[in-house]
């Protein structure tokens, strides 16, 4: 397995990043066309989320053609001139693998819907009658998790929309048909995949009602995923390709050995456990403020975990699936510049690869929209439902939404203070938020200061010194709620990383082994070291680095 220690992807939302042909949608020209700014930021891959053929109803997480391209985004030359230009860039393109479900319009489940035996057994049906679906699992999107059809007399499992059917993964023909997909990008010069919920793939042998939960116990982490990820691993010949797995309500213990280059797996997991400490009784739908303390605790546990295990993490606070961090945990007004950079700094000076989302490095904040037409995600749209049901009112409702919907990340990417953000000369399928005006990419290119300057900063550091990309870790000031501190050590080079969570001063006292060590970066000019104590103003970060010993 390959290391990926010094590297940075970016991820690119293709709906909303660039539209180049003014149909209001990003398509694959305009990814073409910004690569030259991902390349002066310094990424080294670029992770696109699902541009394959697809009805959309998940944004192209409903996959209809593993190896065509959905006409709205381009052609396939237009992928091999995307994946030439990368290349000539020094940035690797990276497919995103939706393998635990396709569309409901896939062939295979077209055929299976037709009464094809072969292929239902590529899909989980079960025989039941229209009034008992086979358990009571839910789907991650609201409602049921099966769906009845009424000419086969069959439920089929959906754990997330109704029109995305889980896969069979007992079945070796459909192990072998999701082979054959990753060969053929393989063959294009894609040089890594993010597999989707792919610890999701294994489903229990018994199918029983979850009397605890939603049925997620049953299938996450599921019995044969180790060895389903072994064997497609082999298979493919993806052991030396950058991999990530996405892994939805997983555990320390499987992502160390997803991740564990012995088991020959995957290169890294994705774990959302850190960003749900503002889930209110781990309820994504209520709100509560982030918990500090458990956000430490959820990276210490994971940064030693990892470490001691061998594993490696995805560092990432940004997906197209979250709010915007630096409205979730920084202060958008009145710290915008400052918490922007301290959250970035916070989690590109882990051990980890870092990821970061289209617009993360703008410090790009919520949408705020404040009416229901606004909004587009199918997950948003079915819980707005389902919360006016619970008998919350439309303001309460739109108050939720407002802070947890995925379209918060879904904005168009804020290119300029021209018409829509300069990411369309059409109507933009969703509209951008209104503060493109201010936080865009021209002007955060110019200015020397800027956030994106920031990322830039920490992108070089990590490829200039081991002791970010592969040092030990340690975590200090463990129970100080307000500060996220820790040391990294690689042979003679030690680091101190202080980060202030909060929009208040606070103070950390000094180490004495600290004397000698210099700020090498940090988000405020001047920063308050003192002999014996180091006051952090308002969501200040600073990387302190032990000089070398005069001789
Ligand atoms: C992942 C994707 C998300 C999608 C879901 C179902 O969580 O990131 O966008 O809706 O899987 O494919
Ligand atoms: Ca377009």
């Amino acid at each position: 397995m390959a290391d990926f220690s010094n590297k940075v992807v970016y991820q690119v939302y293709p709906k909303s990043f660039k539209d180049s042909n003014g149909d209001g949608i990003g398509d694959l020209r305009g990814i073409i066309e910004k690569l030259d700014y991902l390349q002066e930021l310094g990424i080294d891959y670029l992770w696109l989320t699902p541009v394959f053929l697809s009805p959309q109803n998940d944004n192209g997480y409903d996959v209809a053609d593993y190896c065509s391209i959905d006409p709205v985004f381009g052609s396939m030359q237009e992928m091999e001139e995307l994946i030439a230009q990368g290349e000539k860039r020094g940035i690797g393109i990276m497919l995103d693998m939706v393998f635990n479900h396709t569309s409901t319009a896939h062939e295979w489940f077209r055929k299976a819907l037709a009464g094809e035996e072969e292929y239902q057994d590529y899909y989980i049906f079960k025989e039941g009658n229209p009034d008992q679906p086979p358990t009571n699992w839910e789907s991650k999107f609201g409602g049921p998790a099966w769906e009845y059809v009424p000419s086969l007399h069959k439920w089929y499992l959906h754990l997330f929309d109704v029109t995305q059917a889980d896969l069979n993964w007992e079945n070796p023909k459909v192990r072998q048909e999701l082979k054959k997909v990753i060969l053929f990008w393989k063959e294009k010069g894609v040089r890594g995949f993010r597999f989707d919920v792919v610890n999701l793939i294994s489903k229990p042998e018994v199918y029983e009602d979850d009397l605890e939960g939603d049925g997620r116990r049953f299938y996450s982490d599921g019995p044969h995923v180790h060895e389903y990820l072994k064997e497609l691993t082999r298979d493919t010949g993806i052991d030396e390709m950058v991999t990530v797995g996405e892994m939805s309500s997983t555990s320390l213990k499987d992502c160390i050995r997803y991740s564990d280059p012995e088991e020959k797996e995957l290169s890294m997991c994705f774990s959302f456990h850190h960003l749900k400490v503002d889930y209110k009784d781990g309820d994504k739908w209520s709100l509560m403020k982030p918990d500090r303390m458990a956000l430490k605790k959820l990276f210490e546990d994971w940064q030693m975990g990892m470490q001691e295990g061998n594993g490696w993490n995805a560092l990432f606070w940004c997906n197209h699936d979250q709010p915007r961090i630096v409205s979730r945990m920084g202060d958008e007004k009145q710290y915008w510049k400052e918490s922007a950079k301290m959250l970035a700094a916070s989690i590109h000076l882990m051990r980890g690869t870092p990821y970061i989302y289209q617009g993360e490095e703008l410090g790009m904040t919520n949408a705020h929209y404040c009416h229901i037409s606004q909004y587009r995600d199918v997950e948003s749209l079915n819980y707005y439902r389902i919360l006016l049901e619970q008998g919350k009112t439309e303001k309460e409702a739109l108050t939720i939404l407002a802070a947890r919907s995925r379209d918060n990340g879904r904005t168009p990417m804020q290119w300029s203070d021209r018409i829509n953000a300069g990411f369309t000369e059409g109507m933009p399928w969703i509209e951008a938020a209104e503060n493109y005006r201010k936080i865009n990419a021209e002007a955060q290119m110019q200015e020397e200061d800027s956030i994106r300057s920031f990322y830039k900063k920490l992108i070089t550091l990590r490829k200039e010194k081991n002791v970010i990309s592969i040092g030990t870790i340690a975590f200090f000031e463990k129970e100080n709620p307000d500060i996220l501190a820790f040391k990294r050590i690689y042979k003679d080079e030690e680091m101190i990383v202080l980060n202030n969570l909060t929009s208040e001063e606070t103070t950390v006292l000094a180490d004495p082994s600290w004397q000698g060590y210099q700020k090498i970066l940090g988000n405020y000019e001047c920063s308050r070291i003192e002999n014996n104590r180091i006051t952090l103003k308002p969501f200040e970060t600073i990387l302190l680095e032990k000089q070398e010993d005069e001789p």
